[in-house]
């Protein structure tokens, strides 16, 4: 990447519907950061027409598996070019397994500082009724794509927070209740890692 100083990154993680979207909104409003979701950015490069990747993306967002790091690090890297100069990057549904990690350590790790990883904790339950009823038009927001996302979820992305709460660097939230109210609590963290 382009320039001498490191971006700020945050990376948010959770379950499917615990909010990190809405979450990202509100904290990008607020702070300037500009929001990266990881899941959008592959929704549109699959859409994108002549894309080499349309299908394999589309069997993973069925299945509710993982795309190859290379694929998604890349649009990732290309959207923090694209939008030039800002506080900070949320980044959203990133890092959520090994390889989506070891792939950002070794592309990213050094032209970025993390600041930390926002975890959103949520009852699978809470989330799941939130994905079907949020109707945003999403082909994995049916109830077996949903069940897929939440085991890669417990099996693949819980071990990376794990990871990063090794190295103190996670800062949990529960977002069972309304957004306003937990946006309180996102805010707090905020302040204390931009004191
Ligand atoms: O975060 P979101 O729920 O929008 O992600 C939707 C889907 O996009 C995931 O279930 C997964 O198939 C894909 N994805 C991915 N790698 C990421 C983020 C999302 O493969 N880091
Ligand atoms: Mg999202």
């Amino acid at each position: 990447m382009a320039g001498d100083a490191r971006h700020n990154v945050v990376f948010v993680l959770g379950p499917p519907g615990s909010g990190k979207g809405t979450q990202c909104i509100k904290i990008s409003t607020e702070y300037g950061y500009i929001h990266l979701s990881a899941g959008d950015l592959l929704r549109a490069e699959r859409q994108r027409e002549g894309s080499e990747f349309g299908a394999l993306i589309e069997e993973h967002i069925t299945n509710g598996t993982i795309v190859p790091v290379e694929i998604t690090c890349k649009l990732l890297e290309n959207a923090m070019i694209a939008s030039g100069g800002a506080p900070g990057f949320l980044v959203d549904g990133f890092p959520r397994n090994e390889d989506n990690l070891s792939g950002w350590d070794r592309e990213m790790g050094p032209k970025t500082n993390l600041q930390f990883v926002l975890f959103l904790a949520c009852p699978t339950e809470v989330c799941t009724q939130r994905c079907l009823n949020r109707g945003q038009g999403r082909t994995d927001d049916n109830e077996e794509s949903l069940r897929k996302r939440i085991q890669t979820y417990n099996n693949q992305t819980l071990p990376i927070i794990k990871h990063y709460e090794k190295m103190n660097l996670v800062r949990e939230i529960d977002t069972s209740a309304d957004a306003d109210s937990v946006y309180e609590q996102v805010r707090n963290a905020f302040n204390k890692a931009n004191a």
